[in-house]
């Protein structure tokens, strides 16, 4: 093992402290073959050079790549299929109603990976508001992790990637073939502004968002960090906004502010009014 016990440890100490992931024991393996891929990516002999480099600071951009190289960034166009279908049978006709004084709507895709998920998004958002264009709607999509929002902001997608969820009609209808690649079409991409954003770093000022999908990042986090990240949500969520998690996360026992409320398939979560926080159980 090239890795030992002590290097692991730093760099497990190093990856929850700037992106608060959670590295098991039993990482040990993965951390060992991600670091060793960058190594060779920085042109740094092996696993030891880099963590000497790494504990001397003298590159300040590499504790970011390690952290980087540490997440998990599995994505895939309209993942789960159920989130999207609520958002468009029930969301958006609901927000049409309900913000029909302002005619803007604002969705986050938190921790949005290579893009996949902030423009099957956009398709929803299109085929919904495209006929309506007095309606102002934008999509903020982030992430800690630079390499992934570098191919989200170019939009650019190989056949494998293509092939994952996106519906044939809508891969001709929205991209554009560019040789073995495909690129999302300006009236798609126009819809998504991507941003750097560490959701357990202190954020910047954000508006408050209609719609948000934090999805299949909150398992990597401790219990302490999921409490801090939803308590921030509530502020940024409108009051009748909806939130949306991956699969195998929830609010339950660990915001009590937040209730599950069943829609299209799938469940979303929401806020409770302001006297129901604390006194409901949550369903
Ligand atoms: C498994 S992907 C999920 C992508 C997409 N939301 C989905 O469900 O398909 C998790 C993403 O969370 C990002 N991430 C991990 N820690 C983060 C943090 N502290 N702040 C922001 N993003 C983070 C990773 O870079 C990765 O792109």
């Amino acid at each position: 093992m090239v890795l030992t016990f002590a290097d692991f440890e730093y760099v497990r100490h190093l990856v929850r402290d700037q992106a608060a992931i959670v590295l098991e024991p039993e990482k040990h393996y993965l951390v060992e073959a991600r670091l060793g891929r960058l190594a060779q990516r920085e042109g740094l002999g092996s696993i030891p050079e880099l963590l000497g480099q790494l504990r001397r600071r003298t590159d300040a951009t590499l504790t970011a790549k390690v952290v980087e190289a540490m997440t998990t960034t599995e994505t895939y166009f309209f993942r789960d299929h159920k989130p999207f279908e609520a958002v468009r049978r029930v969301i958006l006709p609901a927000l049409l109603a309900a913000r029909a004084d302002t005619r803007r709507v604002r969705l986050w895709s938190a921790a949005c990976s290579t893009g996949q998920e902030a423009y099957s998004l956009a398709i929803v958002l299109h085929e919904f508001f495209g006929a309506r264009p007095e309606w102002d709607v934008q999509i903020l999509a982030t992430d800690i992790n630079c390499d992934v929002l570098e191919q989200a902001r170019e939009g650019c997608y190989g056949q494998l990637e293509v092939n994952r969820g996106l519906p044939a009609a809508m891969l001709v209808r929205y991209f554009q073939q560019q040789g073995s690649h495909w690129r999302v079409k300006e009236e798609i991409q126009r819809l998504v502004k991507f941003e750097v954003l560490n959701l357990t770093k202190p954020w910047p000022s954000l508006p408050s968002f209609d719609v948000i999908f934090l999805r299949n990042v909150m398992i990597y986090f401790d219990l302490a960090t999921k409490q801090q990240i939803l308590a921030r949500l509530r502020r940024v969520l409108r009051p009748d906004g909806y939130l949306f998690l991956g699969g195998a996360e929830t609010t339950l026992n660990i915001d009590d502010a937040f209730q599950r409320e069943d829609m299209a398939g799938t469940s979303c979560y929401r806020l409770r009014s302001a006297g129901q926080a604390h006194s409901a159980s949550q369903c």
